[in-house]
């Protein structure tokens, strides 16, 4: 077998987790989610998940990767045996299911980039979406997509998704600030950012039971949690890494930049008087082009808005693929490149259901909404549960041991962690689970 790559540098590391993390999550669904949610109610439920879940579990994630330096397959069986390999498999069935819609979306946004560049969205912004989210046209945006993510991941760990990620993330950092001081000079500006930050506590409460879920499965989404991951870039990482640290610096990064998102999108909604409680997926791309179509350097704006959700998705898209590499490379011996274009392959046909059924009229495919919401409440509350019993209880004081390595912490905050996951993160998502069943099915 070939030796394990890693991480060049500690750097390396950080930026391909915060380039995960940092999705289509944060720039598209969190304003979305937050409008169909109440508005800044959410925001708070979302913040208080990821800080007090998100983060622990994210940690739990990061241990069993760095302890075991394997895949997620691999690793569970390596700390626990034979039988625990069903959690690496939950989380790799997660990733496939979640990733057959994401590139899809994907696709959608380098349409839109490239409906930027060429105005050919402007005539006709409403119209746009549903020309080109689904049918053939879709299809060939997805597959490009693809096929970028193909190329880097077939690239390696350190040449490939260290590499572009170092390139990626800062861009996006940069350009997201630039497009909030712009918003910021719209019409619509004091509105929208009273909307995304002044909660409504009414509808906070009326609505706990369907918002807690969507909290929690947004928390673990955005921070990539529950797919295999955050196991998979840590089993890249060295001893010397302070885990607690860089998955504070990854945590805050990506809520930062959801928050820098929300200050872009909602000035836009409401400078173009949409409301954002009717929108919807479709609704933020309707709603961004057709701001673009009237303002005056729209074409510049766009391709700078869509190329930074573009290099957002792809950053995370990548990550995802590299958990089915990994798994695939530890096991076959077969050349990466190889396994990366197979894995795409079945990544395609998978998304083929979200690109051709397009459901209603102006929204996306049904199949795309249904998978969405199997993913946010079920697989992906269900998939980090598991990571967190193995964590709490079977690995238990080992998992203090690891998370210690590389830090000064004399043991005292590893145990708090150890606690919350027992705990706080446990009872949390049980309650999730329970409230996201009635969600789906009731
Ligand atoms: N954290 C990503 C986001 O916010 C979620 C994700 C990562 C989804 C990788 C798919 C693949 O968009
Ligand atoms: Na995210």
């Amino acid at each position: 077998m070939v030796e394990r790559e890693t991480w060049a540098t500690r750097v390396g590391f950080l930026v391909a987790a915060i380039g995960s993390a940092v999705g289509l999550g944060n720039l598209w669904q969190f304003p979305f989610k937050t409008a169909a949610n109440g508005g800044a109610a959410f925001v708070v439920f979302y913040l208080i998940a990821v800080t007090l879940i998100g983060f622990p579990a994210l940690l739990a994630e990061f241990v069993v990767g760095r302890r075991t330096h394997r895949n997620v397959v691999g690793a569970f069986e390596n700390l626990g045996g034979r039988g625990w390999r069903v959690i690496g498999a939950v989380a790799l069935f997660t990733g496939f299911w979640i990733l057959s819609y994401y590139n899809v979306v994907g696709g959608w946004v380098l349409r839109y980039l490239l409906g930027s560049a060429t105005g050919a969205y402007f005539g006709d912004p409403g119209g746009y979406f549903n020309a080109v989210a689904s049918g053939p046209e879709a299809i060939a945006a997805q597959a490009v997509f693809l096929a970028i993510s193909v190329g880097i991941v077939a690239l390696g760990i350190e040449n490939g998704i260290e590499k572009a990620t170092k390139v990626m993330v800062p861009s996006i950092v940069i350009l997201m600030v630039a497009l909030a001081a712009w918003a910021f000079t719209l019409g619509g500006a004091a509105e929208g950012i009273r909307y995304f930050l002044s909660p409504d506590v009414d509808s906070l409460l009326s609505n706990a039971g369907s918002v807690v879920p969507e909290a929690v499965g947004q928390a673990f989404f955005t921070l990539s949690l529950g797919m295999g991951i955050m196991i998979t870039y840590a089993s890249y990482v060295g001893e010397d890494d302070s885990l607690p640290v860089d998955g504070g610096v990854i945590v805050v990064s990506n809520t930062l930049i959801g928050v820098l998102a929300g200050l872009v999108v909602f000035p836009i909604l409401f400078a173009e008087g949409i409301d954002p409680a009717t929108g919807g997926p479709a609704a933020l791309f309707d709603a961004v082009a057709s701001a673009f179509a009237n303002l005056p350097a729209g074409r510049i704006l766009g391709v700078v808005f869509f190329g930074v959700v573009a290099l957002a998705a792809l950053s995370s898209a990548i990550s995802l693929l590299e958990v089915a590499v990994s798994y695939a490379t530890d096991n076959f011996n077969v050349s990466r490149p190889t396994l990366s274009a197979v894995s795409g392959v079945v990544l395609f046909l998978l998304g083929l259901p979200s690109t051709l059924d397009t459901g209603d009229p102006g929204g996306p495919s049904a199949w795309f909404v249904w998978f969405d919401a199997l993913a946010y409440n079920l697989l992906l509350p269900l998939s980090v549960l598991l990571v967190v019993v193995f964590v709490g209880w079977v690995l238990g004081w080992n998992a203090v041991a690891e998370l210690r390595e590389g830090t000064s912490d004399s043991g005292t905050l590893a145990t708090v962690w150890l606690w919350t996951l027992r705990t706080v993160v446990f009872f949390g998502i049980i309650v999730t689970l329970y409230l996201g069943f009635q969600t789906l099915f009731f």
